[in-house]
């Protein structure tokens, strides 16, 4: 099978699991990203049966629109029972880096708010210890310099993703040459430096299940 075919795999299998979970008439929470795109398309053929999506980014927002289906504002929105997005990586215990798009801030919050947030991601992702994909965070303008400094100072390589603003008017570092063996420590150190938005590092609100594209099938992991 294709990447794109395990994409596919997982991105179904999700929506069937939405149908499963979320009742008729809920709000579901939508990541951003190529397999998140798949799962929009799944998604389409069900939409009536939800009363809309809430969006992690405009891109999503965009494509969601595109297939008719109700994008909702957070703020009006108290109950999102399942939210589904992919990972850039993903670790035994749920833990996640994700921001490979861009969208980590707006994801995180997504998320903070789901009931249970299912991560869809192909064989590849999956790693024993996180940090090969260099690790993004959305910073202040003003402040990209000092934040580029203080990862410095935590062993990290920063590295301003050139030519690349966020759907919140940010930049995102992209940090090198970690190797994140405490997730939860250190998304709460980064987060702590000044100027930090957030960082794509999501062990402190990890996944809840994970389904897993694989040659012989999408495995359920919880
Ligand atoms: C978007 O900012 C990211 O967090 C994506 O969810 C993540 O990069 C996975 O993207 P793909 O499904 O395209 O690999």
């Amino acid at each position: 099978m294709t990447q794109d075919e395990l994409k596919q795999a997982v991105a179904q299998a999700a929506a069937d699991y939405v149908a499963q979970n979320a009742p008729a008439g809920s709000i579901i929470g939508v990541g951003t990203g190529s397999t998140a795109n798949f799962f929009i398309d799944a998604l389409a053929p069900l939409k009536d049966r939800y009363q809309g999506a809430v969006a992690s980014s405009e891109a999503t927002r965009q494509r969601l629109e595109s297939h008719g289906i109700t994008v909702l504002d957070l703020n009006d929105v108290a109950d999102i029972p399942v939210y589904v997005d992919g990972a850039d990586e993903i670790d035994a215990g749920l833990n996640m880096i994700k921001g490979g798009g861009g969208a980590l801030t707006r994801e995180k919050i997504v998320a903070a708010v789901a009931k249970t947030f299912v991560c869809i991601a192909d064989g590849s992702k999956l790693v024993e210890v996180m940090g090969k994909f260099p690790l993004p965070v959305e910073v202040i303008p003003m402040a990209s310099a000092h934040v580029a400094r203080e990862l410095l100072k935590l062993g990290g390589t920063p590295v301003l993703r050139a030519g690349f603003v966020t759907d919140n008017g940010n930049l995102i570092l992209d940090v090198k040459d970690l190797a994140i063996t405490d997730p939860k420590g250190l998304e709460a150190q980064i987060n702590q430096i000044t100027g930090v938005v957030t960082n794509g590092l999501f062990a402190l609100r990890p996944a809840n299940v994970l389904l897993l594209g694989t040659a012989e099938g999408v495995k359920s992991i919880v």
